[in-house]
């Protein structure tokens, strides 16, 4: 479905019904990356999947206020919340992201607390970039630049999943394949752009009092567990939940394990 916001129109799906739980994709990627996810989980609560603004089905359309090229993790958490409004969603959401998702997240909590009942925060890091990480992003904007899309299929691809995913389960490698193609440049620059401004999201994390569940695949190339380990040490309510046999997208490389951990959290929640 569709729903014009702020200045774009913006795709989403929606289903089930119960607590809402938001789940926001990560870079460069969109809703498709939550199918195990979206009908699994609607029998115990209301998925409200969207695709970011430039990503998937949603129109490309500049920040409206800032540097009109760069989608900041803000202008991203806003285009969230402005969605849930045009839904009608007044309680508090569990908040799901992963990695630029989680980044997302971490924004959302900031600018609307009282919005957020929980968290899922799967292979994220609650860092700033280091100077590498800039560096490397500006790379892969001039690549992304001079070859398109492909050279972000190219770059991403081999690092997103588990080695033994990508050697072994071809049908997985072209499915992300397929999903990251559908992303505009727009979005490759706003989104390299709004990573590399991200702020250091580590001081919110003794502040935050909503339960957390942290997930993370133990093969994760972008992610290093240690990130995740600290990240749990540092949130009061959190619980931290390492799948084996995964990388960086381990909700798609480990659906069921994956969706266990979130049934049981949700019901600890209710
Ligand atoms: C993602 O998966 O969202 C990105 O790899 C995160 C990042 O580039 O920091």
């Amino acid at each position: 479905m569709h729903i014009q916001i702020d200045n774009f129109s913006m795709y989403y799906e929606m289903m089930g019904s119960g607590i809402p739980v938001l789940l926001i994709h990560g870079y460069p990627l969109n809703h498709a990356m939550w199918a195990a996810q979206i009908s699994a989980l609607a029998e115990h609560a209301r998925i409200i999947a969207p695709d970011l603004r430039g990503h998937g089905d949603s129109q490309p359309a500049a920040a409206p206020m800032g540097d009109p090229k760069t989608y900041s993790m803000d202008l991203h958490a806003g285009d969230c919340a402005s969605l849930l409004d045009a839904l009608g969603i007044t309680e508090p959401v569990v908040v799901a992201g992963l990695s630029m998702g989680g980044y997302i997240a971490f924004s959302f909590l900031r600018r609307y607390p009282q919005r957020v009942a929980g968290l899922i925060l799967a292979a994220t890091r609650p860092g700033s970039d280091t100077p590498e990480a800039k560096t490397n992003r500006q790379q892969a904007i001039e690549a992304a630049r001079q070859s398109g899309i492909e050279a972000v299929v190219e770059a991403m691809l081999p690092k997103m999943l588990a080695p033994i995913t990508y050697e072994n389960r071809p049908q997985i490698v072209e499915k992300v394949a397929a999903i990251i193609r559908k992303t505009s440049l727009e979005a490759v620059v706003g989104d390299q752009r709004g990573m590399m401004e991200r702020p250091d999201s580590t001081p919110l994390l003794p502040e935050i009092h909503v339960p957390a569940l942290l997930i993370h695949g133990a093969d994760d190339q972008i992610i290093k567990p240690d990130e995740m380990e600290n990240m749990q040490a540092a949130i009061p309510t959190s619980w931290l939940h390492i799948l084996q046999d995964a990388g960086h997208l381990v909700n798609l490389e480990q659906p069921e394990k994956f969706n266990g951990a979130v049934r049981n959290f949700l019901a600890k929640l209710a």
